[in-house]
């Protein structure tokens, strides 16, 4: 089981003692909303179980609908108990929930925020004590400048003795032009010091570990690099389609949805220079390097370099599926791709001539979020191929999810007499080499936004340049707007097209 002290300490740098949290009142817009009812207030709990929250903790809930403190209270215990990774223990949640404030009102009534603001000087008088503030907005994206701008109005986005922060959901932004608005509409009101955007890809423990295996090992920096590396796949595959999502999925698609964001986190994490310190901005520095070497393509390059598909009838995990026009919410005619396939270049001294290619989708056959990094062969091969058997390039294949691990794969001697070469693995598993279970990303996310520690959050122009990369097939994909999409099958692996991204290489197998 994590412990408070382990939670405290500084992830990339163990032993290491990070700023303390200080004592909050942690404010969630669209508090009766999905994200909040499965992710953020299980998370908290799991927080308030492992001693990891401050001695004050005033949980504040803002919706739409009329409800009481105590309602809200009920409604938060359900979600925790349905929700969250451990069950709860009665006295923590009993402790967690003692603190809970509902206050109703819709998004843009000024009333709201004064009574928010009431509410949160009430508190502090009755404490004694100026708690920090967070407020999540973990509502539609379009209420991210009206929420803004009234906490600013009203004076909530500073408070006197302590410090007040905003933690911002995705999507930023529709494109690289409405993310630059957004990103204004941000800054008119609040610090970038006081801005968390948050991607849940920096929170899993897994991808911080790529950060682990590449800086805290001699072993992998001499061959990270051209002349060892042949090619990098990244896979974030889904069995699950869109659910009761199609209102927003409709309007983003795969490559707002995964690429843009989590897949190009995980590709900048691979790619970039090692950070002199892992301090927020030196880390952020690196990354918005690397993106920036990334050339955003032509619109005539776009066909040659990306593949759209979507998913039509099949069966997962045998289950029959119908294919995305005919789910709920979904245009019968729509365009909107489930699956994006993509190669790029990084454009540096490090990685000139190495393709990344880079796939996700939902409805495949599994789930699998892995990144595999092949190496070249060796120059010359004395040993000869017999029976089939033969040596094939090193490969490091690092999986997020699920089975979270790293494995080498070497070319080893078959026992007998024959100088047979195979491949094998040389394998290590969070399940087994650990004894403690991962903390869920949202766990670490709200600790440090708390904390103000925002080395695993996404700088506005990082988010910028993320965009930039994107923005040309976004919009060479918009101009097309008569050729067929590609289909694959539900439970499939993806389309065919998307083979010819690969010059002659072969996807990995789902
Ligand atoms: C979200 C996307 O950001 O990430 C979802 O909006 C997707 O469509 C999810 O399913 C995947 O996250 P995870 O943690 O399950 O890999």
């Amino acid at each position: 089981m994590t412990t408070e002290l382990e939670l405290n300490e500084n992830p990339l740098m163990p032993g290491l003692e990070r700023t303390p949290v200080r004592s909050t009142a942690l404010v969630i817009f669209g508090a009766t909303g999905d994200l909040a009812s499965r992710k953020l207030l299980p998370a908290i709990y799991n927080l308030a179980h492992e001693g990891a929250l401050p001695e004050h903790i005033q949980l504040v809930g803002i919706s739409r609908g009329e409800m009481t403190d105590d309602e809200f209270r009920e409604q938060s215990r359900d979600s925790i108990e349905r929700f969250s990774r451990r069950r709860p223990d009665a006295d923590v949640l009993n402790g967690l929930l003692s603190n809970v404030r509902y206050v109703a009102g819709s998004f843009d009534e000024e009333d709201l925020y004064a009574r928010l603001k009431g509410g949160l000087e009430a508190i502090d008088s009755d404490i004694g004590l100026s708690l920090n503030r967070v407020f999540y907005l973990s509502t539609a994206p379009e209420f991210f400048p009206i929420i803004l701008e009234r906490l600013g109005e009203v004076g909530l986005s500073e408070s006197e003795g302590a410090d007040v922060r905003v933690v911002i959901e995705k999507p930023i932004g529709y494109d690289l032009a409405s993310a630059k608005v957004q990103n204004l509409a941000v800054l008119n009101y609040f610090d970038e010091s006081q801005v968390f955007r948050i991607d849940h890809y920096l929170g899993k423990e897994t991808v911080q570990n790529l950060m682990a295996l590449r800086f805290a090992n001699a072993l992998f920096e001499p061959v990270w690099n051209r002349n060892f590396i042949d090619h990098v796949q990244i896979t974030a595959a889904e069995d699950i389609g869109i659910g009761t999502r199609a209102g927003y999925y409709e309007g983003a698609g795969a490559l707002r949805d995964l690429v843009q964001n989590h897949m190009l986190q995980l590709l900048a994490l691979l790619t970039m220079e090692p950070p002199t310190a892992f301090e927020a901005n030196r880390l952020r520095d690196e990354k918005v390097k690397v993106l920036e070497a990334i050339s955003p393509p032509t619109l005539e390059d776009v066909a040659g370099m990306a593949v759209r598909a979507q998913y039509g009838p099949g069966v997962v995990s045998g289950t029959e599926c119908v294919g995305y026009r005919q789910g709920d919410g979904v245009a019968s005619d729509s365009r909107t791709e489930t699956y994006a396939a993509l190669r790029l270049h990084v454009n540096n001294w490090r990685w000139a001539g190495v393709p990344f290619y880079l796939r996700t989708g939902k409805r495949l056959s599994r789930k699998l979020t892995e990144i595999a990094v092949t190496l070249r062969p060796v120059p010359h091969m004395a040993f000869q191929s017999t029976d089939g058997m033969g040596s094939a390039p090193n490969q490091i294949i690092l999986t997020v999810q699920p089975d979270e691990g790293v494995s080498v794969s070497l070319g080893a001697k078959v026992p007998g007499t024959k100088m047979q070469i195979r491949p094998v693995n040389m394998e290590f598993h969070y399940g087994t080499s650990f004894e403690s279970e991962s903390p869920e990303a949202y766990e670490r996310l709200i600790l440090d936004a708390m904390r103000g520690d925002a080395t695993l959050f996404t700088r506005n122009d990082e988010v910028e340049a993320l965009w930039r990369i994107i923005d040309p097939i976004l919009a060479a994909w918009g101009q097309d707007t008569t050729s067929e999409i590609p289909q694959y099958a539900a439970g499939s692996s993806g389309p065919v097209e998307a083979q010819a991204l690969l010059e002659g290489r072969s996807w990995r197998r789902l």
